[in-house]
């Protein structure tokens, strides 16, 4: 029996030895140590000796089942925080590894734009109004100065609704007029309009056939000109740096007289002269001037006592300056690679 007992130590030793996963071992442990195992099996065999083999063999037994035991779990252990070390290995978390990217939404550029322009102006007093998309030609041209054959109208290509009377307005300056008959000629007025406008223009990088234009109005007495210089510098500063330093070209609109052009100075090379600016170190950025004498009268303001500037800013052409734009199909095309550049750099 002593034979027998070193012999199963030996295999068991061997036989540990040449594992080489925890099911091995697992399988080593129930053939060996199992109820069925050789362990189990010498043990039935104490019945046969008597009382002081019994003693001396049942020590032997014990020993063995501990250092049988003992070795296995040994090994188990082993094999088990390998197992552990191999997964920790595995699943380590690298840092430095791309994030995976989570879409997020941001606020439509234009709209920004639009909101920021009426918050400068809200905060000098103006009211933000609203008006029809589909208007009177009335409106939108005649009470403006722009009778019916006026060559002034084949600029603004119209899109027609109805006859001659109804149309998709060209321009935001209609609400001009509706706010100044609202107002009843006896009252100031100060307004800007964020709106839509159509002309009938084919898309390319600088049209749309759709658009948006912010359109002011203030109307008071013994307003001048350098009253509407000051507003525009406030609100060219406010868009575009401190530094920015605005200056008027003389235009000709039917609708106001004087008319001009309202530039900025050049905020990339600072008016040095690039190729955002064709080098002049200027962008015009808005058509504006005083209101002309026959819309005052046509709305029922008497110009000997009122008096009043108008501008009117494309939205888009503002957007486009601002965030570096140089289509402006991106606006309105759903393009969400386009518009995600402007959100980074929203973002940033
Ligand atoms: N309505 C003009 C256009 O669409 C822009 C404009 C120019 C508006 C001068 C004004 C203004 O209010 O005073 O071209």
């Amino acid at each position: 029996m002593k034979e027998q007992v070193e012999v199963l130590k030996k295999e068991v030793k061997e036989r540990l030895g040449k594992t080489t996963s925890l099911k091995e071992v697992n399988t080593i442990k129930t053939e060996y140590l199992g109820k069925k195992g050789p362990v189990a099996e010498l043990t039935t065999h104490m019945r046969e000796l008597n009382s002081e083999e019994k003693k001396e063999f049942g020590k032997i037994l014990n020993d063995l089942k501990q250092e049988l035991t003992s070795s296995i779990e040994a090994k188990i252990k082993y094999y088990e925080e390998q197992e552990l070390n191999q997964k920790l290995a595995s699943e380590k978390i690298d840092v430095t590894l791309p994030a995976t990217k989570v879409p997020v939404g941001a606020p439509n550029i234009l709209e920004k734009i639009i909101e920021e322009i009426e918050e400068v102006f809200m905060s000098m007093g103006y009211d933000v109004v609203d008006g029809p998309e589909i208007e009177e030609d009335k409106y939108n041209f005649e009470m403006l100065n722009i009778p019916k054959g006026h060559p002034a109208r084949d600029a603004q290509d119209t899109f027609y609704i109805e006859d001659e009377k109804i149309l998709l307005r060209s321009q935001t300056s209609p609400v001009q007029v509706r706010t100044m008959l609202k107002a009843g000629g006896k009252e100031p007025v100060r307004m800007i309009c964020p709106g839509k406008t159509y002309r009938r223009d084919a898309d390319d990088a600088t049209h749309s056939h759709q658009f948006m234009q912010i359109e002011g109005l203030l109307v008071d007495k013994n307003i001048r000109l350098s009253d509407l210089k000051g507003t525009f510098d406030v609100i060219a500063k406010k868009l575009f740096g401190e530094d920015c330093e605005t200056r008027f070209r003389p235009s000709y609109y039917q609708f106001t007289e004087p008319s001009v052009e309202t530039d900025i100075s050049c905020f990339v090379c600072k008016g040095k002269g690039c190729s955002l600016c064709k080098n002049t170190g200027w962008i015009t950025v808005s058509g504006a001037g005083m209101v002309h004498p026959n819309v005052l009268r046509n709305c029922g303001y008497d110009p000997a006592i009122w008096s009043g500037f108008a501008f009117g800013f494309g939205a888009e052409r503002l957007a486009m300056l601002k965030y570096g734009i140089n289509d402006i199909r991106v606006f309105y095309q759903t393009d969400l690679r386009e518009s995600e550049t402007f959100d980074r750099k929203e973002a940033e």
